[in-house]
């Protein structure tokens, strides 16, 4: 397999990474993950701009990241992923003697890439019946709007989800459900499709994006505000979204049913509407 480092393409095995580099020693940098399709990057800008937005938000010394579209197309091609895959970017602030302020003169950023091919048959399964989830308490610092690699809070709920035999875990602050470790959240309340609002509390999804943008064209009501934790009960429908995920309906939370328990109406429709605007961008 060959990745992407600082302008060069190497096998994976080469490639050596400073103990000195800052995303190790402080998790200094950003990151994003691109699903491709055929060969294809869905919504590549978008995430691409999310990159750069992360990256001026950490005030690294790049921030333009849009020549990544020719290297993620180049990732797909050099390893011959024709079918489903994931593009990976990593940028760093660099390497550095350890210090907490920004190293000066700023060292150039590290900036790494891969891709690999994703296992969609396992996304298919759960789609169809559904995942179970957790919640627990959002314990992350107050600018979850940045894709940083500061990704331990996430990791410890991911791994509570899976210890308890569920699929994802859902942040809780003030009441309020905001998003999984690893995933965006909307539920279905009195008929409506409810979604946390942008905020420094959540990441800008993509494929959350994309869906509000759906259901415009399906006239499905949307109340961009989150469901708290009283409404818990009500919900007739839960769903992650996400770029390895999609549309995946929730059929459970903390052991209890949502709803009728199985994949609700709306989260099916949502699930095929994204399907079918990636089929016609698969082409
Ligand atoms: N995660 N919220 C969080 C905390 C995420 O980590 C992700 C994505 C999302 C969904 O964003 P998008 O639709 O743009 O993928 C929401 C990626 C896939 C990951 O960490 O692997």
């Amino acid at each position: 397999m060959l990745a992407y480092y600082n302008g060069e393409y190497l096998p994976l095995a080469d490639i050596r990474i400073s103990p000195d580099d800052r995303g190790f020693l402080f998790a200094d940098g950003v990151y994003d993950v691109i699903r491709a399709y055929n060969g294809r990057l869905f919504r590549l800008d978008d995430h691409l701009a999310r990159l750069s937005h992360g990256a001026s938000q950490l005030r690294l010394a790049q921030t333009d990241f849009s020549f990544l579209a020719k290297v993620a197309q180049r990732l797909l091609t050099v390893n011959g992923l024709t079918d489903a895959a994931t593009v990976y970017f990593q940028i760093t602030r660099g390497c550095a003697q350890r210090g907490h302020a920004f190293p000066q003169p700023p060292p150039p950023v590290t900036i790494y890439g891969a891709a690999r091919p994703l296992d969609e048959g396992r996304l298919r399964e759960q789609q169809q019946r559904g995942i179970t989830a957790i919640t627990v308490s959002d314990n992350r610092w107050a600018r979850c709007d940045i894709k940083t690699t500061a990704l331990i809070a996430n990791v410890m709920a991911n791994q509570e989800a899976a210890e308890n035999g569920a699929g994802e875990a859902i942040f809780i602050r003030d009441g309020a459900l905001l998003e999984g470790s690893h995933s965006s959240v909307m539920a279905v309340l009195d008929g409506e499709l409810r979604a946390a609002p942008l905020s420094n509390y959540i990441l800008p999804g993509i494929t959350r994006k994309a869906v509000l943008e759906l259901c415009r064209e399906l006239a499905i009501p949307v109340r961009e505000m989150p469901v708290f934790q009283n409404e818990i009960p009500k919900l007739t429908e839960l769903m992650v979204l996400g770029t390895t995920s999609e549309v995946t309906p929730v059929i459970a939370l903390d052991g209890k049913p949502v709803g009728a328990g199985l994949p609700g109406a709306i989260s099916r429709r949502l699930s095929r509407a994204l399907r079918d605007t990636i089929e016609r961008f698969r082409g």
